[in-house]
């Protein structure tokens, strides 16, 4: 499997609205250039005007266990795939559910043909997750969430033991790091050490030149 650059623009002012497209539109013109897989993981409100805009996979951020009906306010996994989302990110650190949610949200992305990308702080969270068969299982250390020290650098061991366990489970499951990377060379480690991509928010989308920063870390591939 090619390694996936899987962009979070989290609700970062850069990464919203027009400003989401203008990154979208770097990351996508990179990919055909570079023939490397980026995926965008953006808010509700701008899946249909990115994925309209760019051929790149997008992934919604959340999605609620719910159906059609009434859920005020809470996000329909139906909606998102109508609104052009491939997938979407699961118990994000920044949006934790109950573990039996992350359950039920992979079973619906199972039904609705969403591919799941379930987030976990530690191996052992990771391990339980990987019970439920998700496509995707994203390790991310929250307390490097945001910095400049990357997972690859600062826990190295944690990748591996969170490949170790996962694969354990289940070897169909691909696992991604993430969590302060914003080198090529935290790219490369995170690979070397059994990660399939990397999860990527800050360095990217906070930087005055997202362009550059994707190049730099596609690099590592
Ligand atoms: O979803 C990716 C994210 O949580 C990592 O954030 O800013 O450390 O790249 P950041």
């Amino acid at each position: 499997m090619r390694p996936v650059l899987l962009i979070n623009f989290k609700t970062y002012e850069q990464g919203t609205g027009k400003r989401a497209l203008s990154i979208a539109k770097s990351a996508e013109r990179i990919a055909k250039r570079k023939g490397v897989k980026i995926a965008l993981s953006v808010q509700p409100t701008d899946l249909e005007r990115v994925s309209k805009a760019v051929s790149l996979p997008v992934y919604a951020q959340h999605i609620d266990p719910i159906t059609p009906g009434s859920h005020t306010g809470w996000i329909l996994p139906d909606a998102v795939k109508e609104a052009g989302a491939c997938g979407t990110l699961i118990n994000h650190s920044e949006h934790n559910i109950e573990l039996g949610k992350v359950a039920e949200n992979v079973k619906i992305c199972r039904e609705h043909g969403l591919i799941s990308v379930c987030c976990a702080a530690t191996p052992a969270k990771a391990k339980k997750i990987a019970a439920f068969a998700p496509n995707y299982i994203a390790i991310e250390p929250p307390e490097l969430i945001g910095g400049d020290v990357s997972v690859s650098k600062a826990k190295p061991g944690i990748i591996s033991g969170t490949v170790k366990v996962v694969k354990s489970v289940n070897k169909k499951i691909a696992v991604l790091c993430g969590a302060g990377v914003n080198s090529q060379e935290d790219v490369s480690k995170a690979l070397q050490l059994g990660a399939e991509g990397v999860l990527v928010a800050s360095a990217i989308v906070k930087s005055g030149n997202p362009g550059k920063v994707i190049l730099d870390l596609v690099s590592g591939f």
